[in-house]
């Protein structure tokens, strides 16, 4: 697996403003579990971003640079608190930084945490949209993780089992000969 996928670069993203982030502590795993296979991973921390140049008022090196760095990327993990039954305005934001079909070619794996079950559909309603808004395409299994299933921020077997799972998908998504 590893001669077939030297070279292949991922990035995640973190849309969660938070510090103690339980959907970052997913995206964590998720690239630890790329790494694991031999993927070259990097992770972008949107909410260590400067606020003007994530607003499009100013540009910044630090934007520029992640904005390039998913560009290169071939795999995109993207995390986020459901905030208001959808995905954060930290990562809209973001995304609306990208030009129009920006992560074509692209395949994602869409990680989100709530308070509760009550908007899990925020994956396929709010957070698959945006990513094939720009042309990314997102793996089957989606990671959606609740509070109660942290310990000291820690998620459980289960969601590393999710992760494992979507992290699998896309990885035979990338060697696929019909998408290279
Ligand atoms: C401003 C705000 C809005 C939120 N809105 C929702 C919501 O609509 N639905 C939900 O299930 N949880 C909601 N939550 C709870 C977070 O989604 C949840 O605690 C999540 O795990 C936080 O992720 P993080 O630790 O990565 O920031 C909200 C939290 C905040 C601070």
């Amino acid at each position: 697996m590893t001669d077939v996928v030297e070279g292949i670069a991922s990035v995640g993203i973190s849309g969660s403003p938070s510090p103690a982030s339980r959907s970052r502590a997913l995206l964590g795993a998720a690239l630890a579990a790329l790494e694991r296979r031999g993927i070259a991973t990097r992770e972008v921390d949107l909410a260590a971003l400067p606020a003007e140049a994530l607003l499009g008022r100013s540009t910044d090196e630090q934007v520029t640079d992640a904005l390039a760095a998913v560009r290169r990327a071939r795999i995109l993990v993207v995390s986020t608190p459901v905030y208001r039954a959808t995905y954060s305005g930290l990562l809209k934001v973001f995304f609306d930084l990208l030009p129009q079909d920006g992560l074509a070619g692209k395949i994602a794996v869409a990680i989100a945490t709530g308070a509760s079950l009550g908007h899990l559909l925020a994956v396929d309603h709010g957070l698959r949209p945006l990513l094939t808004s720009v042309g990314a395409l997102p793996v089957a299994t989606a990671v959606y993780g609740t509070d109660a299933q942290f310990r000291d921020g820690r998620p459980d077997p289960a969601l590393i089992e999710q992760i494992d799972r979507a992290v699998a998908e896309a990885l035979a998504l990338v060697i696929s000969p019909v998408l290279a």
